[in-house]
């Protein structure tokens, strides 16, 4: 390593490429979508909405969202060799290896997946827009001994995900808690597993692999895993008097605590206030006065103590539980509406390619030569 290499550990605060998709604004906590504040399109619109605005720029008009949410209704149901991937993956196979293999399986069915026109990638993002809820319901389900419940076209897309997960549609105010969730989610400028999209689409790779990749990146714990790993936190803490001592020893053996900070955000991520909305009423709506409880002392006493504040996973990660998810479905929801920004990641990053192949500061032993084999 020579003086003048100067180490960009993690990437940590390099800009590797522009992006008209999202804007992250470190000093206001602020995120915008194509220029709309995250928290003004949540409640205010559907999540089919955002999925057009995030790959269009634009919110799409009346007749235009009417195409596409009938395209979406379409393309719901599952190839029944998709099908048959999943139901014939043992049934301990960890929810994102199902969801990453059904996507690759899509792929490897696709006459077009090697079709590099930007119609062809655009029919292909909103196939997986349109097939994951039910890769996801189908692998739930199965978790639970259930059969597949068939898509139902007269639903709106986050209504249409809980009767293909549960079998019937809960209260409105759970559905658009839901519906808030996916659009929060949507797109995230360069984190790691849209990083990660980028990466492999700049090989001139396709966007099938391009999603599997980025599916593989999010599944990690300092990632999208976090919304899992929050629940799990919560679960063994259990109650408020444990709060203190399980901080006390958790803090005391350096270990990270899920569902907070962020590599941008160091005042708070901007999406929390209006997912802690929406957990908030879903807590009140079941009278899960304990679990609110909990999340509320943990995370004064967590930030009292660290002053590092909670991050989107932390309320959404209760707030899935409530609705009925198990644990193991959070990130694959996660996946579900994270499509739309890899994807339109991915049409960026075909229309202004360069190839990304950062360089390394070589650490290991000198260079020596091979030693002369005896005999
Ligand atoms: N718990 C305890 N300590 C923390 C946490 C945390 N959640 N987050 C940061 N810190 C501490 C670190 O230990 C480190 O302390 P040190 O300087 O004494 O070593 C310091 O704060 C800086 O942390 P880094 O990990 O170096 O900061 P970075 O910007 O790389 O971290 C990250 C961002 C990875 C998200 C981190 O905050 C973390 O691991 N959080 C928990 C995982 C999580 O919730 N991920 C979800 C991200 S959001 C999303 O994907 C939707």
């Amino acid at each position: 390593m020579t003086q003048d290499e100067k180490i960009y550990k993690g990437l940590a605060g390099v800009v590797v490429d522009t992006t008209a998709i999202s804007k992250v604004v470190q000093e206001t906590n602020s995120l915008t979508y194509r220029g709309y504040p995250v928290q003004e399109l949540a409640g205010a619109v559907s999540f089919e909405e955002v999925a057009y605005l995030i790959w269009h720029g634009e919110l799409p008009t009346a007749s235009q969202l009417e195409e596409f949410t009938a395209r979406e209704r379409a393309q719901r149901a599952l190839d029944p060799k998709v099908k048959d991937l999943i139901l014939s993956l043992p049934a301990d196979t960890h929810p994102m290896h199902v969801v990453q293999a059904a996507v690759a399986y899509i792929g490897g069915l696709d006459p077009d997946a090697e079709v590099e026109t930007p119609e062809a990638n655009l029919a292909k993002a909103e196939r997986l827009y349109a097939q994951l809820p039910a890769i996801v319901a189908l692998d739930h389900r199965r978790r639970h001994g259930l059969d597949a419940v068939d898509p139902d076209p007269e639903l709106g897309y986050s209504a249409n995900f809980f009767k293909m997960t549960f079998g019937e549609v809960p209260e409105q105010a759970t559905v658009d808690a839901f519906d808030i969730s996916m659009i929060l989610y949507a797109e995230h400028s360069f984190n790691a597993s849209t990083f990660t999209a980028r990466v492999i689409t700049s090989t001139t790779s396709d966007l099938y692999s391009a999603v599997a990749g980025a599916i593989g990146a999010l599944k990690g714990a300092l990632h999208g895993g976090a919304n899992e790993a929050v629940m799990a936190t919560l679960e063994e803490v259990g109650s408020v008097e444990n709060v203190k001592p399980w901080l006390d020893k958790a803090l005391g053996e350096k270990r990270k605590v899920m569902g907070f900070g962020h590599r941008v955000y160091k005042n708070g991520d901007s999406r929390v206030p209006t997912m802690r909305k929406a957990f908030e009423a879903m807590a009140e709506a079941k009278g899960a006065t304990e679990l609110l409880d909990l999340y509320n002392a943990f995370e004064e006493e967590f930030v009292s103590r660290k002053g590092i504040y909670p991050n989107l996973d932390y309320p959404s990660g209760p707030a899935y539980h409530l609705m009925g998810f198990d644990t193991q479905a959070f990130t694959p929801i996660f996946v579900m509406s994270r499509i739309t920004g890899w994807t339109a990641h991915i049409f960026e990053q075909q229309a202004s390619n360069a190839l990304i192949r950062p360089l390394s500061a070589y650490n290991g032993v000198d260079q020596r030569p091979v030693p002369a084999r005896e005999g």
